[in-house]
């Protein structure tokens, strides 16, 4: 069974079951978005006892879903240890911003099952002591005033006990960055801060602050529900759970799936032996392209992902068709990436332009002697010398693409490209 879930800026099915048969979590089809059915599924948020919450997903091995993977309980327990010393109470802020314009998985969440991640919000902020707590969306989605009005719902439901700000951020790559995130909450500009004292130490007016994305959060609400054994009842014991990822196949609509951590790529993606791919793309545009004759062979797992560079991050996956260029669908997403940069710090202000530039001329034929070389020489110029980690995440993906589409880059330098299909397959908003 599918179900359609259309947004303004992007239309997404969203498959019923995994694609490895295990039963959905998050977004079962039956109306989770709808309060009544919500707690008659579920019951009420469980507020456990202090410390306990922060024990059992530490049991349960939740990671952060926003990209970076980190471990979820020890977030919380900084946070609320940052809470007492400092005397500040935390605040929690629920990170929907799904800057990555490759991934709709987040917007899909919010509208299918917005209660989960309320739920989780909730909880998060009673285990840190939290006396304020912010959902954050991409503005223009609508999500916001949706969102606006499930909170209503359970207010009057007398569910919550806090009352939650929703707020719309900019149209940015950057914006939910969570440095950037909590600058804007603090009424400033949506920018990383630089330079940073982390945010879980002094983050929204100065407070430790708990950032976590909206799909954690309600894994969260259905560990405190169920318990780790449950949550680990599929992935592996490594790398337990289940994981919502956007999947482009050129000629299909991008679609949301949610599948167990270690489920097969090659299932994934819908793909055959012989099927016509050429590289796969991992973790969105600060991921890496992996050649599709091993990432075919690989799982959904930062084991199988690591030696190539590449983690399931916020779970985009991408297959670029044999007959597209990688190197012209790459540069195209530099450009994008280098025009996002705040330009406060010298690898975004010089580095990446330069290096975008440099990727353009890669994809023409004929391109000068000596562009390859530049490029990799500037990469390791600017890694590791950002105040965030934007021109790292850049430069993941410029060396994965140098080493992945090094023939199409032998086919440049003699002047022709083997692309018979000029299509784009990964989207960039509008005027990009
Ligand atoms: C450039 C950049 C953009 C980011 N955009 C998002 C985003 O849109 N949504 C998100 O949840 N995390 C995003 N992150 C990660 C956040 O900084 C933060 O790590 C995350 O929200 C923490 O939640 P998690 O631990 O639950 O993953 C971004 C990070 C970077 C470096
Ligand atoms: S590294 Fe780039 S994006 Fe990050 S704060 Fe510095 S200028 Fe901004």
């Amino acid at each position: 069974m599918t179900a359609s879930t259309s947004t303004s800026t992007t239309t997404t099915t969203t498959t019923s079951t995994t694609t490895t048969g295990a039963p959905p979590r998050l977004m079962p089809l039956y109306g989770s978005d709808n309060l009544a059915s919500h707690v008659a599924m579920h019951g009420a948020p469980p507020y456990p006892a202090a410390g306990h919450l922060v024990r059992l997903l530490a049991d349960a091995g939740l990671r952060g879903h926003g990209g970076a993977g980190f471990p979820v309980h020890r977030k919380l327990a900084y946070v609320a240890e940052a809470g007492r010393r400092t005397g500040r109470k935390p605040v929690v802020v629920a990170n929907g911003a799904e800057s990555e314009p490759a991934s709709a998985k987040d917007r899909t969440l919010l509208l299918r099952a917005p209660h989960l991640v309320l739920d989780g919000l909730q909880l998060a902020a009673a285990a840190v002591g939290a006396d304020e707590a912010h959902l954050a969306v991409e503005a223009g989605t609508g999500l916001a005033a949706a969102l606006q009005n499930a909170a209503a719902k359970r207010a009057r439901a007398g569910l919550d006990r806090l009352t939650v700000e929703f707020t719309e951020v900019p149209r940015r790559f950057l914006s939910g960055e969570s440095s950037a995130l909590a600058e804007h909450l603090s009424g400033r500009a949506a920018l990383p801060r630089y330079p940073q004292p982390p945010v879980r130490e002094r983050g929204v007016g100065r407070a430790p602050t708990l950032v976590q994305n909206v799909e954690t959060l309600a894994h969260l609400a259905l560990i405190a529900r169920y318990g780790a054994a449950w949550f680990r009842s599929v992935g592996t014991a490594d790398e337990p759970g289940s994981m919502l990822c956007t999947v482009h196949i050129a000629g299909r609509r991008p679609e949301v799936v949610e599948a167990p951590l270690s489920a097969p790529l090659r299932r994934l993606l819908m793909l055959g032996q012989g099927d016509p791919v050429q590289a796969v793309l991992v973790g969105g545009y600060h991921g890496a392209w992996i050649p599709a004759a091993h990432a075919l062979g690989l799982r959904l797992s930062d084991a199988d992902l690591a030696p190539y560079g590449a983690a399931p991050g916020a779970g985009v996956l991408a297959a670029l068709p044999a007959d597209r260029c990688g190197l012209a669908e790459t540069a195209r997403v530099l450009r994008y990436l280098a025009l996002q940069s705040a330009g406060q710090c010298g690898p975004c202000l010089n580095g990446l332009p330069r290096i975008a530039a440099a990727f353009t001329e890669l994809a023409r034929p004929g391109y000068p002697a000596g562009v390859r070389e530049d490029i990799a020489r500037w990469a390791g110029l600017v890694v590791g010398r950002g105040a965030c980690h934007h021109p790292d995440g850049t430069v993941r993906l410029v060396r994965s693409a140098l080493t992945a589409f090094a023939g199409e880059a032998d086919a440049h330098a003699a002047g022709f490209c083997r692309a018979t299909d000029q299509t784009p397959l990964l989207p960039l908003p509008e005027g990009n």
